[in-house]
């Protein structure tokens, strides 16, 4: 049950640029990581590498979900492993419904253990998929005619967010990298999507890795460790105090210490 996601020295360039400068992270199943950093620091960065985006190239290091080696697989074979990463700037799909999109990413990700529909196509049944969706829908406080709009096509900044949190209840995943998900949410909806976090976080034992520049969601979701992340390092790891403590103080100390080192 304590299947760990372990990021072991990891270096990672954009365009022969370093951004990840040795990143070392180990998240276990059931826990709460937040990663917290000025801009530009490669937090986002470190999220698209464990997508498996190919303009991160990775350097030197590993990335281990227990025994598998993340590194040898695929974006979509990732996901398979029980990946998800809700990307701080999600991308829209004119012409996709939201459920159609849903769906598809449902049965890419678990249709080998789906059923067989009447005309013999592997996957979700229809019935079972829209009972899902429905109860996810209910659980994120999300309008039922969000199931037919084209997918993040004129959202608002938070209904993409909350998008992109029903898409995580679906797939269910082992562990979740969540890049500023509580940017450009208002106080209800932040509260609401904190809450489906933490549902869905006790129900699958889900892994997170939080990244937030801002300490009002840990008010809501309460991280186990508080990373702080400079110039592509993570300089100092502590508990919720951390957080609290860069919110009074700024990032300027923090970093005038790391650069003294
Ligand atoms: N696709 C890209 N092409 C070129 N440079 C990039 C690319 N993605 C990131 N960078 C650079 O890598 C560095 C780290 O960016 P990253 O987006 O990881 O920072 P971040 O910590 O997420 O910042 P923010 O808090 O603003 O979201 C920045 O200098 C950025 O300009
Ligand atoms: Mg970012």
């Amino acid at each position: 049950m304590n299947l760990t996601l372990s990021i072991k020295n990891l270096y990672v360039s954009i365009e022969e640029k370093p951004i990840l400068k040795g990143i070392n992270l180990a998240v276990k199943r059931g826990e709460i990581h937040a990663i917290m950093g000025p801009n530009g620091s490669g937090k986002s960065t470190l999220a698209y590498t464990l997508a498996g985006h190919p303009k991160y190239e990775v350097k030197s290091g590993d990335i281990l979900m227990g025994k598998e080696n993340l590194m040898d697989m695929s974006p979509d074979e990732r996901a398979r492993a029980g990946l998800f990463i809700a990307f701080q700037y999600p991308t829209a799909i004119p012409g996709v419904s939201m459920a159609n999109f849903l769906r598809t990413a449902v049965n890419a990700v678990h249709g080998d253990k789906g059923t067989v529909d009447k005309s013999g196509r592997k996957g979700i049944s229809i019935a079972k998929f829209r009972k899902m969706m429905m109860d996810n829908m209910k659980l994120l406080k999300i309008d039922n005619s969000f199931a037919s709009r084209y997918l993040n096509d004129g959202f608002s900044g938070g209904e993409k967010k909350r998008a992109e949190i029903l898409q995580m209840a679906m797939l269910n995943p082992k562990f979740a990298i969540m890049d500023e998900t509580d940017s450009g949410l208002d106080i209800d909806a932040l509260r609401v999507v904190s809450e489906g976090v933490n549902i869905l976080h006790e129900k699958n034992s889900m892994g997170i890795i939080l990244i937030t520049h801002y300490n009002r969601i840990l008010n809501y979701i309460k991280p186990d460790v508080v990373h702080v992340f400079v110039d592509g390092q993570i300089v100092k790891s502590g508990g919720q105090e951390l957080a609290e403590q860069l919110e009074d103080e700024g990032y300027d100390q923090i970093i005038r210490i790391y650069k003294e080192n």
